[in-house]
C-alpha cells in the first residue's frame, strides 16, 4: 500500500543562470544525459508500479514533465498532477495525497524531491523498507545524512533514542538554521541533515495539517464543493519542512547512508564534476589559464578565465554569473533581486 510522490515544481534559483523559471534544474540533465527528474522516477520505478508513482509540478512545466516521463514509461504520463501556481511543497503534497487517497486511504506515501543524487540504490531501497515499517506505526519518517559542514541550506534533525525495528526517534527538526546554529548542530554530533525525502501515512499527515495549518486544512476540506486546484490561488505558501516537520511530534529518522548528494547549488556541481590537475571543473566554450579550484562553464560565447581561485563562472547565452565559491547560496538572492527589477 505504498505510493510515491515526486516533487518537481521547484524553480532551482540557486543554479541561476543555467536553471531558469521555464527550465528549472530538475528538468536539466545536470549530471549525465537524463534529467534529475528522470533519474528520480527511474529509481522509484524499480520498486513501485507506474500507477503508484505521482509527480506534482507547476502548470507551466506539465508539458515538459509529461514528455520526459513518457520516455521512461508510457503509463507515467497520466500520473502528473498540476498545480495552477507555486505555493511551495506543503500544498503540493496535500494535492497529491488527496489524489492517492481516492485509491487507498490507508496508503503510506513516500515523498521524494527531484534535485538530488543517490549513489547506492540498494542501500536506498533498504532505508525505504525500514521507513515504511515506521510510517505504518504512524511515524513521520525522515532520512538523515551525516553532515560534513555547517550548510545553512538544509534542515537539521536531532537524533533521540533508538527505535524498533531500526532508526531513531527525533527530538527536533530545525529547517535552515543560521550559520551559528548550524555550526553548533554539526559540532554536537547529534544532528543529521534532512535529505528532503519523507514517508508518512495519509491519515496522520492530514491530522497534522489540521493541527498546525488550519487554513490549508480548511482548503482541503472544501474539496467537496470545488476542486482543490480552484482554490489554489487563495491558500498560503508553505513548505512541508517549516509547516509540518518543525512542529510534528512523532518523527523518526532513518540513516541515509546511501550516497546522498544535494544538487541544489553550484558548489555541489563543482564537487561532483571531473576536475583537472589544478582542481578546476571546466565545461563548454571555455579557455582557462592559471585557474585553481574553480568551476568554469559556458554554453554561450567564449569564456576566457585567467588566474581565478575558488570562483564560479557560469555563462549562458544571455546571462553570466561570477561568484565566490563560498557564497553560492546567495545566488538565490540574486534571482530575487532580478525579479524585483523586472
Ligand atoms: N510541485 C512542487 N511545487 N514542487 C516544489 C515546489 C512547489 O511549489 N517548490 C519546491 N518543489 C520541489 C523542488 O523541485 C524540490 O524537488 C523539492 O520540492 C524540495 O524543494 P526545494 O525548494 O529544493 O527545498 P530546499 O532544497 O530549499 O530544502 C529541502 O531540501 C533539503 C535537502 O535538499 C528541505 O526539505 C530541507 O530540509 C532539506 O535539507
Ligand atoms: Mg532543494
Amino acid at each position: 500500500n505504498c505510493h510515491a510522490l515526486i516533487l518537481a515544481g521547484g524553480s532551482g534559483t540557486r543554479l541561476w543562470p543555467l536553471s531558469r523559471t521555464l527550465f528549472p534544474k530538475q528538468l536539466l540533465p545536470l549530471n549525465g544525459t537524463v534529467s534529475l527528474l528522470q533519474q528520480t522516477v527511474s529509481r522509484v520505478l524499480n520498486i513501485l508500479g507506474p500507477e503508484k508513482i505521482w509527480v506534482v509540478t507547476n502548470e507551466e512545466h506539465v508539458f515538459e514533465v509529461r514528455s520526459q516521463l513518457k520516455k521512461i514509461n508510457p503509463t507515467l504520463e497520466q500520473q502528473v498532477l498540476s498545480e495552477p501556481m507555486k505555493r511551495n511543497t506543503l500544498p503540493a503534497i496535500i494535492l497529491a495525497m488527496d489524489r492517492i487517497a481516492m485509491q487507498d486511504e490507508q496508503a503510506v506515501v513516500a515523498v521524494f524531491p527531484s534535485d538530488h543524487e543517490i549513489r547506492d540504490e540498494a542501500r536506498w531501497q533498504e532505508a525505504l523498507l525500514l521507513g515504511k515499517e515506521l510510517a505504518q506505526k504512524d511515524y513521520f519518517v525522515t532520512f538523515g545524512v551525516t553532515p560534513d559542514k555547517a550548510e545553512t541550506g538544509y534542515g537539521y534533525i536531532e537524533q533521540g533514542e533508538p527505535l524498533e525495528p531500526g532508526g531513531f526517534e527525533v527530538k527536533r527538526f530545525v529547517e535552515k538554521p543560521d550559520r551559528k546554529r548550524a555550526e553548533a548542530f554539526v559540532a554536537s554530533g547529534n544532528y543529521s541533515w534532512n535529505s528532503g525525502m519523507f514517508m508518512f501515512g495519509i491519515a496522520p499527515f492530514m491530522k497534522a495539517v489540521q493541527q498546525f495549518q488550519p487554513e490549508l486544512f480548511a482548503w482541503w476540506e472544501s474539496r467537496d464543493q470545488r476542486p482543490l486546484e480552484d482554490g489554489y490561488g487563495s491558500i498560503p505558501e508553505e513548505s512541508v519542512d517549516y509547516g509540518i516537520m518543525e512542529r510534528a511530534e512523532r518523527i523518526a529518522v532513518v540513516p541515509a547512508d546511501f550516497g546522498w548528494d544535494d544538487l541544489g547549488n553550484w558548489e555541489a556541481l563543482y564537487r561532483m564534476g571531473d576536475k583537472d590537475e589544478s582542481g578546476c571543473v571546466v565545461s563548454g566554450n571555455v579557455l582557462s589559464l592559471n585557474c585553481k579550484d574553480s568551476l568554469l562553464y559556458s554554453s554561450g560565447g567564449k569564456l576566457a578565465a585567467v588566474g581565478l581561485d575558488n570562483v564560479v563562472v557560469v555563462q549562458t547565452r544571455d546571462a553570466t554569473l561570477v561568484c565566490d565559491k563560498g557564497e553560492v547560496q546567495k545566488v538565490k538572492n540574486v534571482v530575487e533581486m532580478l525579479k524585483k527589477e523586472e
